[in-house]
């Protein structure tokens, strides 16, 4: 498997274009399931998760054309017919976002067998509210040896849903169960993060009737059929949280364009509260730190959007490493997602975690090592430390990295920093 290797030190100075958003552009894709015509996704990011659904949904019956388009990389797809109705186990437990296939399955085919995602390294992460919203719109479920099994031979029907807590992905996939169904839906206590609008977006050019996407309420009125749309991934804001704080961590002056700064505004106050230069702009956000000045330690909760989100947490853990003071990080969307915390500590850092607390106390170096991590946001948060440690540092399973960021140590090393990736064989690319 390959590894990332940084030497730390060099500032970044430059700009990184943002791709557009993986957790936007799984479940689009998915939405292609609904309808026979095509669906084409502009400014879609390639991805290790994007190239994985893909072969799920060919599976499925879908046709994937991925090509580069005027503004980028696009991929049409098209399921004429639903071929098969069943996701099996080994294709599921990959990505556990493949799960969303269910409710398009059951909404356009009648009935689905799908795997249940299984555990996650980041916590139980059950999907019970999912089935529970596609009871609610008229699916019979039954669990048998680790599949779901759903059936609703004469079509979804709308209801009123309200979920106990905010959950990104039963939100998503209630939205593409609802807007094929028959009557009206609402869905109470929705999540409200952009890729939540984003896929309404998709839908309603696809000729669905959604109101209140980004709001807690969302209001859908099914129709009959769906058509095809052309539509644009929005940019991803993890990404962007993540190059911002690499800047931040590194010093210098980066521009992340193509972006949106307002999807992270939560964490740009954070960064200013901690001392870093930031400039929004309509599509971009500049990133100024001069590394000579050391950080103020500052603390927070992950909360759900607009609040801090969880997947920024282990990056800005990172950046806290070398702050001035102690920094308290309160993890409350997921269980169990301080991993790295150890990882991080055998680069020199001193944590400490409670339950779902962090306390960071800011040390004045870090100090290179080998090092490994066994979830995407984890992974990452060790090539910042990286960034600003001395020495090397050698991130191990890169293949976390390729699921969620595209082309991470081009973009980093284009603004200056010294990071290559090396394979197995240790022959360098
Ligand atoms: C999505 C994102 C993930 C992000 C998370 C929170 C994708 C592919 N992934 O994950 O990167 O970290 O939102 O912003 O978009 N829960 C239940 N029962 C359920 C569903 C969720 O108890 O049926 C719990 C989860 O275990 C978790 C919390 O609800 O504790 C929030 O999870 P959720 O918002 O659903 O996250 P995902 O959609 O899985």
């Amino acid at each position: 498997m390959d590894r990332i290797a940084i030497v730390g030190g060099a500032q970044l100075n430059g700009e990184i274009p943002i791709s557009g958003a993986k957790n936007s552009a799984i479940k689009l894709m998915a939405a292609s399931l609904l309808t026979d015509q095509p669906l084409r996704l502009t400014n879609m990011p390639r991805l290790a998760d994007t190239r994985f659904l893909g072969r799920l949904l060919q599976r499925l019956g879908a046709e994937v054309v991925e090509r580069d388009g005027e503004a980028g990389a696009e991929t049409v797809l098209r399921t004429s017919e639903i071929v098969s109705a069943i996701a099996p186990y080994d294709l599921v437990r990959q990505m556990r976002a493949s799960f969303n296939v269910l409710g398009p399955l059951v909404a356009r085919a009648g009935h689905a067998k799908v795997s249940l995602p299984g555990g996650c390294t980041i916590g139980a992460r059950p999907v019970d509210l999912h089935l529970k919203a596609l009871e609610a719109l008229g699916a019979s479920i039954d669990l048998h040896e680790g599949y779901v099994y759903a059936q609703a031979p004469r079509g979804l029907k709308g209801a009123e849903i309200e979920f106990p807590f905010v959950s990104v992905g039963a939100t998503e996939h209630t939205l593409l169960a609802a807007v094929l169904a028959d009557g009206e839906t609402v869905i109470r206590k929705a999540a409200c993060e952009p890729e939540i609008g984003d896929l309404a977006e998709c839908l309603t050019a696809m000729g669905a009737q959604i109101e209140g996407a980004g709001t807690p309420t969302i209001r859908v009125k099914g129709v009959a059929r769906l058509g095809g749309a052309t539509h644009s991934v929005i940019p991803d804001r993890i990404e962007t949280g993540t190059f911002a704080l690499a800047a931040a961590m590194a010093g210098g002056e980066v521009r992340l364009t193509k972006t949106r700064s307002d999807f992270i505004e939560a964490l740009l106050l954070k960064m200013e509260e901690a001392g870093v230069g930031i400039a929004r702009a309509a599509d971009s956000v500049t990133i100024k730190r001069d590394s000579a000045k050391r950080l103020k330690a500052v603390t927070f909760d992950t909360e759900p959007y607009p609040g801090f989100p969880t997947d920024l947490q282990a990056q800005f853990m990172a950046l806290m490493t070398l702050a001035d003071g102690e920094s308290v990080i309160r993890e409350s969307i997921f269980e169990n997602r301080f991993m790295h915390a150890p990882e991080l500590a055998r680069l020199g850092a001193e944590i400490t975690v409670q339950g779902g607390e962090a306390r960071v106390t800011g040390v004045e170096k870090l100090f290179g090592a080998q090092v490994m991590a066994t979830d995407l946001r984890a992974s990452v948060s060790l090539v910042i430390a990286g960034l600003a440690a001395r020495g090397e540092t050698v991130v191990n399973r890169v293949y976390h990295l390729d699921r969620g960021f595209e082309r991470l140590e081009a973009k980093l090393s284009a603004c200056g920093a010294d990071i290559r990736r090396v394979r197995d064989n240790s022959e360098e690319l």
